[in-house]
């Protein structure tokens, strides 16, 4: 979908997803709703004027406009899934609004629409009743196809806590953005969401790692700085648990790797994303962003105490194993414990992340041979033997080849040790739209004989294929 269009369809479903919400609270005659109403007309209206019309259809967990596929936005993620679900729960498939609209028939849309019966597989046929009665004729609906596939493929297991790691995930990097734009401005920036959402973040990491690390496969490189900074606590947080840490050490770790590169907010993005080399000036700035770092925190009101250990995680996060990196000490001294940790964290989200500059990323086994490869200069080698251990010789979000002949993505690691080449993997297959299925298998399960159902042959790279990984983990 080209940017325009994009935008436009981001914003008819933000628009939309307002006015469903209003609707609950008000009825259709109340003056509350004008200006909800007319906004949603707005959304909707320029985008029938710039294709001819428009067709909203719901296919598996995705939107797609004029049978193009809509791409969430970090924004727009609650908008998106509060209409799919909606829908869905009214087995509403697909509105084709066949041209431009006025504000009544938009109205007697959404109060049908939300007046509709959740669970009735009749709701499309009575929707279209409902408009012809009131002589709409510009708008049809139909029923949602679910497929035999998809009604049994939803096996995903611990759908309640993924669903509440999603939302603390999103909702971590929209509060750290604020965070950011803040300290940008010179404004006063509000922490004690950020501080509540890490502790969230704890409470999932110790309750099963896999769920919050299967997140970071979710890389958007329009939102580079703050994901990366999300993902690189995820890590870190998983790190500090196998190292035994309280759930009080864990926050602060968490808060600390979120707020590592927070120095960079005071770097001009010309540098920041520049996609050739730097100058010796440019490089001069960057280098500064550890130290830039800490002096951000220790003016941050609410972030509470500040204790030595997070001061000093940010100030070592570039230092390296061997004091070969940034800032340049006078004495020397050993890299603290916060510091490895987000070093580790930081190399490895920064390597198998899409940028600006470099957009196909390292698959996670080339990032982690190449971490292995710098490993006495770079790192503390018993933590990042431990990082590997964490993320797996098959790391989350890995496409792998099966000897079955299909493919897969790791979608969890296998927490026994024998068997840590044997993760949980979704099935890459794709039904007659092209749409990803999702289908978990257990690579330990048996054929029957003394073999194995499914093993893992190979690895393969997602960008050559076309998969987008994240879909799996939305
Ligand atoms: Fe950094
Ligand atoms: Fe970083």
């Amino acid at each position: 979908m080209d940017s325009e269009l994009s935008k436009l369809g981001s914003n008819l479903i933000t628009k939309f997803h307002v006015l469903m919400r209003i609707s609950q609270i008000y009825d259709s005659k109340n003056v509350a709703l004008n200006q909800f109403t007319q906004e949603s007309l707005l959304a909707i209206n320029t985008f029938i004027q710039r294709e001819g019309n428009l067709c909203l259809k719901i296919v598996g967990d995705d939107i797609f406009l004029n049978e193009q596929r809509l791409r969430y936005s970090v924004e727009g993620f609650n908008s998106f899934k509060y209409l799919v679900t909606q829908w869905k729960k009214r087995f509403i498939g697909d509105v084709l609004y066949k041209e431009v609209l006025d504000e009544e028939t938009m109205r007697e849309f959404i109060y049908i629409l939300m007046g509709l019966e959740e669970g009735r597989e009749e709701n499309a046929t009575l929707f279209n009743e409902k408009l012809r009665e009131r002589h709409i004729s510009t708008i049809e609906v139909g029923p949602l196809e679910v497929s035999e596939k998809e009604e049994g493929a939803y096996i995903l297991e611990k759908e309640d806590s993924r669903e509440v790691a999603k939302k603390v995930f999103f909702e971590t990097i929209g509060t750290f953005k604020e965070v950011v734009t803040h300290i940008k401005g010179k404004q006063h920036a509000d922490v004690r969401k950020l501080k509540r959402l890490v502790r969230k973040a704890v409470h999932l990491v110790m309750e099963d790692e896999s769920i919050l690390l299967g997140m970071t496969a979710i890389k958007n490189y329009d939102e580079y700085t703050f994901n990366h900074s999300v993902n690189v606590s995820i890590y870190s947080l998983a790190m500090g648990r196998r190292l035994g840490f309280s759930r009080g050490v864990l926050s602060e770790l968490g808060i600390t790797a979120m707020l590592h590169d927070i120095g960079k907010s005071k770097i001009p993005l010309e540098v920041l994303n520049k996609p050739g080399a730097l100058s010796d000036e440019e490089w001069g700035q960057m280098k500064k962003h550890p130290l830039t770092g800490v002096e951000i925190i220790l003016n941050l009101k609410q972030l509470g105490e500040v204790n030595a250990k997070m001061v000093v995680g940010i100030f070592d996060h570039h230092l390296k194993n061997d004091l070969s990196g940034y800032p340049k000490l006078f004495r020397k001294k050993r890299v603290s414990l916060f510091g490895r940790i987000i070093q580790i964290a930081d190399a490895y989200d920064a390597m198998t992340t899409p940028r600006i500059y470099k957009k196909v990323p390292f698959t996670p086994e080339q990032a982690l041979a190449v971490m292995l490869k710098d490993r006495d200069v770079c790192f503390d080698s018993i933590l990042l033997k431990m990082f590997i251990g964490l993320v797996g010789v098959y790391p989350i979000g890995s496409l792998v080849l099966l000897d079955t002949h299909e493919m897969g993505i790791v979608f969890k690691p296998n927490p026994d040790p024998q068997w840590i080449e044997r993760p949980q993997v979704v099935l890459v297959e794709r039904d007659k739209r092209g749409k990803g299925m999702k289908e978990l298998a257990d690579l330990t399960e048996r054929n029957g004989g003394n073999g194995f159902k499914r093993s893992i042959v190979k690895v393969l790279d997602p960008n050559k294929y076309h998969i987008d990984i994240a879909q799996y983990f939305l």
